[in-house]
């Protein structure tokens, strides 16, 4: 019997999410959304390109989570997007609203499901989900840094003139202004970026990575980006549906590794079949440390932000 993936949210990401995962067949996917007819219209659109890709998995869409009984794994992608002028804060309070509500619901119909949270903000988002949920860590996991580094890793492939599979690298902390991409620990096929670019250069690369999400929005001007985010959803399913044991940038609750206790914070990861298997402890040269801290702060302060929101209502 195929798993089940459920995607909650029929929008940009959620549907191209979606269409990723029965592209590839391996798995029956389940579309929520809140707006009639949109995930039913999605999913028969997706389910009579079947034939045409050699896809015999299923693809439903329904306003209600009936469909998503049993699911596997859920994506989380319900809630709205960033466009230009809006604050941080708009975003946080509107979709922990949402991303309670859906939580539970999902719960409620896949108690054993592990859940990969994709709604900014994320790292608060996913914190909320894990505590509405009540699973274990390994079981609820934020989408954030195998974007953030592929968008890293694609601008040094661009600026070296080499394959993007060549370049290896790690974005780790908040999926925030404050993100850290390790420049330690990045290489072209073994060879240290600072033996192959100059600082200022290596800096610039860095920043556009921390800018990346912005310089989408910007761009498309009434949406955020999804064909890269979908990938990455697609990868950590993949991940965990093959029971890869593969080494990922994701955003899990902590509890004392690189010093961060009780918050949901971007780290590599080891993903499997039980979900976030084992947090991986890179030894941080004391730059990345202090960076880490700081993209550590912004994540609490937000956290806090929505703690407090939650008591005062
Ligand atoms: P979108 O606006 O295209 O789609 C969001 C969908 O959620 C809409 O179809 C909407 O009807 C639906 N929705 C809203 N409330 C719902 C509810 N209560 N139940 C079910 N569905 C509901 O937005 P897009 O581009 O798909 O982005 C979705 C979220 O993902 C945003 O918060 C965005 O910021 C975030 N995002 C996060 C990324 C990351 O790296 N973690 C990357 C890209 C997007
Ligand atoms: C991004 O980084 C919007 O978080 C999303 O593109």
């Amino acid at each position: 019997m195929r798993k089940k993936i459920s995607v909650i949210g029929a929008g940009n990401v959620g549907a191209t999410v979606a269409q990723r995962i029965f592209d590839r067949g391996y798995a029956d996917v389940a579309l929520v959304d809140i707006i009639e007819g949109l995930p039913q219209g999605k999913a028969l659109d997706m389910l009579e390109s079947g034939p045409v890709l050699g896809s015999d998995a299923t693809v439903v869409g329904s306003n209600g989570y009936e469909v998503t009984a049993n699911s596997d794994i859920v994506v989380i992608t319900s809630g709205i997007a960033r466009k230009p002028g809006m604050s941080r804060d708009d975003l946080l309070f509107t979709n922990m609203k949402i991303i309670g509500d859906v939580t539970r619901k999902v719960v409620e119909q896949s108690p054993n499901c592990i859940l990969i949270v994709v709604t900014n903000p994320l790292d608060a988002m996913a914190q909320h989900a894990y505590q509405v949920s009540g699973f274990p860590r390994e079981r609820v996991i934020g989408m954030a840094g195998v974007l953030d580094t592929a968008r890293f890793r694609t601008f040094i492939a661009q600026e070296l003139k080499v394959s993007v599979e060549d370049v290896h690298a790690y974005v780790l902390g908040g999926h925030g202004d404050q993100m850290v991409p390790l420049t330690g620990y990045t290489n072209v096929a073994g060879t240290p970026l600072s033996q192959l670019l100059p600082a200022d250069k290596l800096n610039a690369l860095v920043q556009r990575t921390r800018d990346g999400g912005i310089e989408i929005v910007n761009l498309l001007k009434t949406g955020s980006a999804f064909y890269a985010p979908s990938a990455a959803v697609a990868a950590m399913v993949e991940a965990v549906l093959l029971d890869k044991k593969q080494i990922l940038p994701c955003c899990v609750m902590l509890k004392g590794e690189y010093n961060v206790r009780d918050l949901f914070v971007g780290v590599p990861v080891k993903l499997g079949a039980k979900g976030a298997e084992e947090v991986i402890q890179l030894v941080l040269s004391p730059e990345e440390y202090m960076e880490l801290r700081k993209s550590v702060e912004a994540v609490r302060e937000l956290v806090g932000k929505m703690h407090e929101k939650a008591k005062t209502g």
